[in-house]
């Protein structure tokens, strides 16, 4: 027997109500953080250990883009550095990940020794792990910092307002496919993006044809257009890189890849739509099953992409006053 609308809705909106089935949502979350959060079982697993890392030689790149560094900083965690990266080399042995931090311990080494200082425990230790794992068959990594002039950087300001103001959600492409090249070029521009530490949690996995249909028809989101859309995207961010204050960053760090994805098809003149993956942890456990994500990749969106037809309409969707997007808390401050 239906429950009465005045119950039923007493019920919806209940705080208790609401409060035990958080519970079950977020029992479900805790298990998938225990399992894969990086902060557990780090060592055991590649990818753990390897954004421990990158935490690691990123403080370098850090120091050193400093104003004015003290010369011949951070000896200590340096050092310690390489000797971690002789136990990921004795253990997993992967030269493409160890030319990054090399790249950039090189990168304190020149950039001390230019000032005048010579670093020589590094050095040393440096030298020393060179010698013992042999040249590279890797292409070199860039690391440390590089100079850029602010002319440069200067002068995208009104062409990027204009690029930002004509970029819609599309719901209605045309037929033209989209080509496995169309995607990885905005997925590079994408890897430009910002994330914690420079470690690069995201993922993508791509959906095209009746796989698309699929995931499309289970996401939801796309009534009366799914099979237009050329293909669908599934940004994902993967929990082993992050530690117990960072169980939120996946979502951030993949929020901001997803952006300049859908920028850089923007740029590309295609069109996007970011579809939701808020799901409850039921769905999103039969999401994962379903298009063969692991657990510890946690979905973030999904971005549908396809072609511009000619002419074609776009939701207004449009902005609150930027009164509502600010608080200045402090008086403009002149010197
Ligand atoms: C995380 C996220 C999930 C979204 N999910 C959907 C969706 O499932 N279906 C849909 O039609 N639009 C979806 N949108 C698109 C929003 O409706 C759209 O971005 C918003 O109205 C602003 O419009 P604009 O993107 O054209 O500027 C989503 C947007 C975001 C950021």
């Amino acid at each position: 027997m239906p429950l009465p609308k005045f119950l039923s809705t007493f019920l919806k909106e209940s705080p208790v109500i609401l409060g035990m089935r958080l519970v079950v949502e977020l029992f479900d979350e805790w298990t998938q953080l225990m399992f894969n959060l990086g902060a557990a079982r780090c060592r055991g697993t590649k990818a753990k250990i390897e954004a421990k890392l990158t935490v690691e030689y990123h403080a370098i790149e850090k120091g050193l883009s400093l104003g004015a560094p003290r010369l011949g900083f951070g000896e200590k965690r340096i050092l310690t550095l390489v000797s971690d990266l002789r136990w990921y080399h004795s253990v997993f042995n992967d030269r493409a990940f160890l030319e990054r931090p090399l790249a950039t311990i090189r990168g304190y080494i020149s950039f001390n020794q230019e000032r005048g200082f010579e670093p020589t425990s590094i050095r040393k230790a440096y030298d020393d792990f060179l010698d013992d794992i042999g040249p590279s068959t890797e292409p070199a990594a860039q690391g440390g910092v590089k100079l850029v002039k602010r002319s440069d950087i200067q002068g995208f300001g009104a062409q990027f307002e204009a690029f930002a103001n004509t970029r819609h959600s599309l719901r209605n492409y045309s037929d033209a496919p989209v080509t496995r090249e169309e995607i990885l070029a905005a997925i590079r521009i994408a890897q430009r993006s910002p994330s914690a530490c420079n470690r690069q949690s995201w993922h993508s996995y791509v959906f095209m044809g009746a796989e698309k249909d699929a995931l499309l028809g289970f996401q939801g989101g796309t009534n009366g257009f799914t099979e237009s859309v050329g293909a669908a995207i599934v940004v994902v961010g993967d929990l082993r890189n992050f530690f117990i204050n960072e169980i939120h960053q996946p979502y951030i760090d993949g929020s901001l890849f997803a952006m300049s994805m859908m920028f850089a098809f923007h740029a590309q003149g295609m069109g996007s739509i970011p579809l939701t993956t808020s799901f409850k942890r039921r769905k999103l456990r039969e999401f994962k099953r379903r298009f063969g994500i692991p657990d510890y990749h946690t979905p973030v969106m999904i971005i549908g992409v396809g072609h511009l037809k000619e002419e074609f309409h776009v939701a207004w969707s449009a902005r609150k006053d930027v009164s509502d997007a600010v608080t200045f808390r402090s008086e403009e401050t002149r010197p």
